[in-house]
């Protein structure tokens, strides 16, 4: 797979990726290289990364919690500290390896500690892969809050290694394959075609669907970094998804939601709403809405619920005066942006995804 241009970095694939990180990291004077990690990818990525990438330069490890309950300030303040007792300089250098967790906040760490140091992802998540890692956001949740607080900082560069997806669990590997989904979507109709008729688990299908999102997300990107308006459609099911996760993530009785599944709920709905709003067919939202609750399951989310999410969407990042905008859909891979919606309609889509 050819390496990935994008503005100020590159995105490398598999084994070649570590030979050009070897060649970055040795003809880079970096006074210190630290690697944040997570347990669980210190337990089963490091090793792989170890066997990989084989250095002549001290390397100081950083573990923070697990899950989207640390990505929140007081791990910021935890790293920050670390990071300056180590003695960490402008010339220091982070190494992101790990979840969408581990790359948010450990760029988000890198870009704020003396004004910027430099940071390098390796995700070790499909949804890291083709998704989180790539495009220069960075940032932690406020409370249940999903990524109110960041920043857009590059990373010098993005290692994808397929390698480590052997180290996930099926419900993380789905959670990664919604953002394909919504690549396809929302972008690129023979990438949904493709999806549809490939199990995951076929190997071929997987690497070339990973190539093409993170191809899809660093062509948005190049174009609209700062997501004034073609970035937007990123975000298709992911108004409302962040609202439901946000939403399960703070209510007591309520199950947690990966990402994807949370955007898979609001994908169904975006679906809808394009009916609604964009004559998209019914027939072929029917059809989405099937596929996605086989691939995903179903989410319970009662009528007791909605004023509570519908809510929690004011805090949507794409919200302006409280009103959120949508990403909505033609046809499949044909988006439109910045679509009004009203909450009467919201509830029927969310009506339409329980029915
Ligand atoms: N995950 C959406 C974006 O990076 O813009």
């Amino acid at each position: 797979m050819d390496a990935l241009k994008a503005k100020d970095y590159t995105i490398h694939f598999n084994n070649a990726a570590y030979v050009a990180l070897q060649d970055y990291i040795e003809n880079t004077c970096f006074s210190k290289i630290f690697i944040v990690m997570d347990a669980l990818t210190q337990t089963h990525c490091y090793p792989i990364f170890k066997e990989k990438f084989k250095t002549s330069k001290s390397l100081n490890f950083l573990n923070i919690g697990m899950g989207e309950n640390a990505k929140d300030i007081e791990t910021c303040v935890s790293l920050w500290q670390q990071l300056c007792d180590l003695e960490a300089d402008r010339n220091s250098l982070i190494v992101n390896l790990g979840g969408g967790v581990v790359t948010d906040l450990g760029g988000f760490v890198a870009s704020t500690l003396k004004r910027g140091i430099s940071f390098i992802n390796i995700p070790t998540t499909l949804l890291g892969m083709v998704d989180a890692s790539i495009g220069g956001k960075t940032g932690i949740n406020l409370g249940a809050l999903k990524n109110q607080v960041g920043c857009f900082s590059n990373p010098k560069m993005i290692i994808i290694d397929t390698d480590y997806l052997k180290t996930l669990d099926p419900r993380e590997m789905r959670s990664g394959m919604a953002e394909i989904i919504k690549y396809g979507l929302s972008y690129d109709a023979k990438l949904y075609e493709t999806i549809l008729k490939n199990p995951t688990e076929n190997n071929a299908f997987l690497t070339e669907a990973i190539y093409r999102s993170a191809a899809i997300k660093n062509n948005v990107v190049l174009e609209d970094p700062n997501e004034q308006n073609l970035r937007k459609v990123l975000n298709f099911g992911h108004s409302l998804g962040h609202a439901i996760e946000s939403y399960f993530l703070k209510t007591a009785d309520k199950p947690n939601l990966t990402h994807g599944e949370a955007i898979a709920v609001g994908m169904v709905t975006a679906v809808n709403l394009s009916c609604h709003y964009c004559d998209f067919n019914l027939a072929i939202a029917d059809s989405i809405k099937e596929f996605i609750i086989s691939y995903f399951g179903k989410v319970t989310i009662s009528k007791a619920d909605y004023p509570a999410i519908i809510d929690l969407l004011k805090h949507d990042k794409k919200a302006e005066s409280g009103i959120v905008k949508f990403v909505l859909i033609e046809q499949i891979g044909k988006y439109q942006l910045n679509c009004n919606v009203s909450e009467a309609t919201l509830i029927e889509a969310l009506n339409y995804y329980s029915a």
